[in-house]
């Protein structure tokens, strides 16, 4: 006799891409497919779509020429089809609006739910399909799990989106995550009375999305998207390349103690949105896994080597740029 199958319910599978705007949209495919070594899938009114070399579906950044360094969106692929509208559903319960997206709205994507995260206001996608078409043959890999030959500085996927909101809704956003979204806790920065940052995932990575504490006491704002580069010397090899380029820096090369990954902040010169080149770091398997609470005591969870992160008054990984509404 066959068991009944038990249903967890719609689940969100991974982060699957951000889209920024940018108002020098040649600056920044320079930046992405040039340098960084992104394949441009696709290219429509004013839209680029891109993806790393070990990316097999359609793309996992979006770039669209506009006046503004907004970001319009961040997408998440949910773990069934049914998973999108059951998601939908909820939100519905919740009194939260959703905005429906039609398949091909975005290239190379079925339907999605739009939304707002309640407390920090980040537009989020959930999509299920998506296409996995082959690259050109002149630079397809031999490699089956590569999508195209690695080039440039050999990004090879999107790792994470890191976002902030004001002092008065982080509580809240980080909460809806975990208890409407599933993300798990994994590692915290937080004083007794106040967070300040919360690394959550659904993967077996630290995090696959990061909600924080801003500077300044407003929703939507964009911290960082990380790119995941394979090891530690391609982020210094990186980090070479971009100071005789000119390109605006952030902070690194360092080590997170948090995570554990090494790090190298830049500013995509079309757009200035910041962008992580990203290493290494460590995985969790442990069902049981209890979130690790870091103090801001403890400093070194920001940079336990390397250039430090500069959070003073004033500093320069305070900054971040907004998003989009619905
Ligand atoms: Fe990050």
């Amino acid at each position: 006799m066959s068991q009944p199958e038990y249903d967890q319910g719609p689940r969100i599978a991974h982060a699957g891409s951000v889209h920024l705007g940018t108002p020098d949209l040649q600056k920044s495919l320079w930046f992405f497919r040039d340098l960084l070594g992104m394949e441009v899938v696709e290219e429509l009114d004013g839209t680029a779509y891109l993806r790393g070399y070990q990316e097999l579906t359609h793309h996992s950044l979006i770039l669209s020429q506009q006046p503004e360094a907004t970001v319009l969106g961040y997408s998440f692929r949910v773990q069934r089809p049914q998973d999108v509208e059951l998601f939908a559903q909820r939100f519905g319960e919740q009194g939260i609006k959703t905005l429906e997206i039609g398949k091909g709205q975005v290239a190379g994507r079925g339907e999605a739910v739009r939304f707002l995260v309640p407390g920090s206001e980040h537009p989020f996608e959930l999509y299920y399909d998506i296409t996995k078409p082959l690259a050109p043959e002149e630079i397809r890999s031999k490699i089956l799990s590569n999508s195209s030959r690695r080039r440039g500085l050999g990004v090879r996927r999107l790792d994470h989106i890191n976002l902030q909101t004001g002092e008065s809704t982080v509580e809240q956003a980080e909460l809806w995550l975990r208890e409407a979204l599933g993300f798990k806790r994994r590692e915290v920065l937080k004083t007794p009375d106040l967070l300040i940052a919360s690394w959550l995932s659904v993967t077996p990575q630290v995090h696959d999305v990061a909600m924080g504490r801003g500077a300044e006491d407003r929703p939507g704002q964009f911290h960082h998207v990380a790119l995941n580069v394979e090891n530690f010397h391609d982020l210094l090899t990186a980090a070479d390349q971009m100071r005789d380029l000119d390109i605006e820096w952030g902070a690194g090369p360092g080590k997170h103690g948090i995570g554990q990954a090494m790090y190298l902040y830049v500013h995509d010169p079309g757009s200035g949105h910041r962008i992580e080149l990203y290493s290494g770091g460590h995985l969790i398997f442990d069902p049981d896994w209890q979130p690790l609470e870091w103090s801001p005591r403890q400093e070194w969870g920001g940079t336990w080597y390397g250039h430090t992160l500069d959070t003073g008054p004033g500093g320069s990984f305070l900054t971040t740029t907004p998003s989009a509404g619905l």
